[in-house]
């Protein structure tokens, strides 16, 4: 099971959840992130119990999970898979690749087009760097990789539709803090427990500016 609260939810309130969830049996491992908090649980506590002590807290989220034994064979199996499919997937991710990686010429005039949202000016984003920014509302990360190739992709992991996810400079990957899931900048999953890959958007710079299509 994990629980996730806000990222600056009071130290009172975690120690409140922390305390309710060991006196039910559970072992709990505090994660603090930058856009949430995350209480990682292990042990023999029961799930319904857990969800019945914070039904009626909105701070609190508790989300089931894959037992320790499940979670590792499911991710065992989806590296093999990944690995079978490393050849084939180098290839539909050159194809892939190519609508989301912006390689626009300098302006010519001004940007027009009502469906290119501007997200973040070119110096904000060093190269193999991340960076979250908002697109109608929803939270994207907008990539630089080298070559001032852009890759836009929903910040949302596909596991669960909550966790956020963040990018890994070293890995190159996006990775989600909930349960260790990863994807690559074209947005295919490189590690379970996930197995839908990430929404991507088309990126544009114009000039020193970066754009992203919306969707419709
Ligand atoms: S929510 Fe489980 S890996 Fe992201």
């Amino acid at each position: 099971m994990i629980l996730i609260l806000s990222h600056d939810c009071p130290a009172s309130l975690l120690d409140d959840v922390v305390r309710e969830c060991e006196r039910q049996g559970w072992r709990c491992t505090v994660s603090r992130g930058t856009e949430q908090t995350l209480v990682t649980l292990e042990g023999s506590g029961d799930p319904e119990q857990l969800d019945a002590a914070f039904r009626d807290r909105p701070e609190v989220d508790v989300l089931p999970i894959l037992s320790q034994r499940e979670y590792r064979y499911l991710r065992g199996r989806r590296r093999l898979l990944a690995g079978l499919a490393g050849g084939l997937g180098a290839l539909t991710a050159l194809g892939a690749g190519l609508p989301i990686a912006g390689f626009l010429m300098p302006p010519k005039g001004a940007v027009s087009d009502r469906n290119l949202v501007r997200v973040a000016g070119r110096e904000e984003v060093k190269e193999r760097s991340g960076k979250k920014v908002t697109l109608l509302g929803k939270p994207v990360i907008l990539v630089r990789m080298e070559r001032d190739r852009w890759f836009a992709l929903s910040a949302i992991c596909t596991h669960m539709n909550i966790c956020q996810l963040d990018w890994h400079e070293e890995r190159r990957e996006l990775v989600c803090p909930c349960h260790g899931g990863a994807f690559d900048v074209y947005g295919n999953v490189v590690q379970g427990p996930p197995s839908i890959p990430l929404a991507t958007y088309p990126v544009e710079r114009v000039g020193d500016e970066l754009f992203v299509r919306r969707e419709g």
